[in-house]
């Protein structure tokens, strides 16, 4: 099965482009699945009921978040309604919402598993012990496993790929909205990435006003950031994975206009 999963969608510019793209592509049979980091979407600060809804119909077969996730008040009663918005595994287990979810394609099961990680980011449980009660408790019998790591450090993210190796069929990164260009087949099988990118204005400092950002970093006065709005490019990769055993055979990094 062929799976499009998409790097961070910031604002109203991002949510376009993924329309545009992920409609297109899944209409035209080029993906089976399709899953996106969403933590962004509301005018770069978590996301609505509303903005959610938009991206489903447009696609999106499951959204992940990340430190963003609770940005948006209205989150936490939608969560607990649509089990294909999940938020990190790894948060407190008594909020709202799950971190993994089992949706169905045409070409069977697939399982997403959203952690954060704890390096250079607020405080929260092991990512790498929720991983494990997760494959355990959770996507036990799943063949397609793909994890969101919402990670700061490469090094966590490199981390979690070989920890996960050969139990999940990918593992890519989210949050940094920085593609990197190592995606590669682990030995083990697994797909991995340390970030996917993001899906958004490239003309800007990570999705947001350059000038906005600029006056932060040099005076250090709180500072409104606003979303940019050129260049927008969506980022992330295909995967093509083996249903029958969960393996990746194939990772293409792209970065489309
Ligand atoms: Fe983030
Ligand atoms: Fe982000």
């Amino acid at each position: 099965m062929k799976i499009l999963v998409v790097g961070d969608i910031v604002g109203s510019p991002g949510r376009t482009i993924f329309a545009r793209i992920a409609t297109r592509m899944k209409q035209a049979g080029e993906v089976d699945c399709v899953v996106a980091n969403a933590e962004n979407a509301a005018g770069g600060r978590g996301i609505t009921p509303a903005l959610a809804d938009e991206l489903f119909a447009a696609g999106a077969d499951v959204l992940t978040m990340g430190d963003h996730t609770w940005d948006q008040k209205d989150l936490a009663d939608y969560i607990i309604s649509e089990p294909r918005l999940i938020r990190p595994a790894n948060f407190p287990s008594v909020c709202p919402g799950k971190g993994f979810v089992t949706v169905e394609t045409d070409k069977g099961p697939v399982s997403v598993i959203n952690l954060i990680g704890r390096v250079f980011m607020p405080p929260n449980d092991c990512p790498f012990r929720k991983a494990d009660a997760v494959l355990s408790h959770g996507v036990e019998g799943s063949k397609v496993i793909l994890v969101d790591m919402h990670a700061e450090a490469t090094s966590e993210n490199i981390a979690m790929g070989r920890y996960l190796e050969g139990r999940v069929s990918a593992v890519f990164g989210t949050h940094t909205h920085v593609q990197t260009s190592d995606e590669t087949i682990l030995p083990k099988g697994t797909a991995y990435i340390t970030d996917l990118g993001m899906t958004g204005p490239k003309d800007s400092v990570l999705g947001r006003d350059v000038e906005a950002v600029l006056h932060k970093f040099v005076t250090g006065m709180p500072t409104r950031f606003d979303v940019a709005s050129g260049d927008v490019r969506l980022e992330g990769i295909i995967l093509e994975i083996d249903e029958n055993t969960g393996k990746a055979t194939s990772i293409t990094r792209i970065r489309e206009a």
